[in-house]
């Protein structure tokens, strides 16, 4: 057993303890069995609304219903021994009102048993933030690229690279920080103001497209670990290679059913022993 793996349930006070000390490693997860698989190496979970590409091919995030990131939350939630696990609150479920906010975040953590929300959005979202962490919800931000936003904001280009844009960034992981925020998620910005922040903020950050400079890193699993390959931002690192795995287990299968040496006697029910074992 390797020293990094998990043994006690990490809590959203463990992630906020680790700023400014060693990374915090995340990664995403929308189903038990990858739960399972992730669980003792990470220090968190994330049931993104990235399932919405993920698992339900979709073109965004904006599909992505409240009952979908339970349904997904509570598979993860269920599962999980060791990770934190916070959960997407998806587009339309909280930015109307906090009160909006509160009702789908204590359905979220009522349903599924998660530690924590996240919701996207800046300075903006400051009030619903402090409304949810007031209220016992804890919150993990997310500035910089916020994919919910993409039609408002134009596009999935990295932030940052202009002076006023930087500053934009700035204030909103600091809104989001004071506001109660127990971590932020920075994506897709520049390494040097991905610096700055993550020196001003309270709050650990989380990078995922935003450089080193994070006190962690988060990926997609499904980018990790070669499994989604439609396409690849240049900021992910490919771990593994499961789309291929599964395509030669699925082409090993089909040859075996085509040429009948699948199944076996040994698969089969009511046939003689001596058949069944291969004398
Ligand atoms: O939805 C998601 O998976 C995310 C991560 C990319 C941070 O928000």
């Amino acid at each position: 057993m390797s020293a990094s793996i998990h043994t006690h349930r990490s809590s959203v006070r463990d992630i906020v303890k680790r700023k400014g000390g060693a990374p915090i490693v995340c990664l995403t997860a929308y189903t038990a069995p990858v739960a399972k698989i992730l669980d003792r190496h990470v220090d968190l979970l994330l049931v993104g609304d990235s399932l919405g590409m993920v698992i339900y091919g979709m073109d965004g995030t904006l599909g992505v219903t409240l009952d979908m990131m339970i349904a997904h939350g509570a598979a993860v939630a269920r599962t999980a021994r060791r990770a934190c696990v916070v959960i997407d609150l998806p587009f339309g479920s909280y930015e109307a009102s906090p009160e909006a906010a509160f009702a789908s975040a204590a359905r979220v953590l009522a349903e599924t048993g998660c530690a924590a929300v996240k919701i996207e959005g800046g300075a903006g979202m400051a009030e619903t933030v402090r409304f949810l962490t007031e209220r016992g919800v804890p919150v993990m931000g997310h500035v910089g690229l916020q994919p919910q936003s993409v039609h408002a904001v134009g596009g999935f280009r990295v932030r940052g690279r202009t002076e006023s844009e930087a500053a934009g960034v700035r204030a909103d992981a600091r809104a989001v920080s004071e506001a109660g925020a127990f971590a932020i998620v920075l994506e897709n910005i520049v390494e040097p103001l991905a610096r700055t922040i993550t020196n001003e903020v309270a709050a650990p950050t989380i990078g995922i497209g935003a450089s080193p400079g994070c006190d962690g890193q988060i990926l997609v699993t499904d980018d990790m670990a070669g499994m989604f390959t439609e396409f690849t931002p240049r900021f992910v690192k490919r771990y593994g290679d499961l789309a291929g795995a599964l395509a030669d287990a699925a082409r090993a299968y089909a040859e075996d059913v085509r040429k009948r040496r699948f199944p076996g006697p040994e698969h089969c029910f009511g046939v003689p022993k001596a058949a069944a074992s291969g004398e």
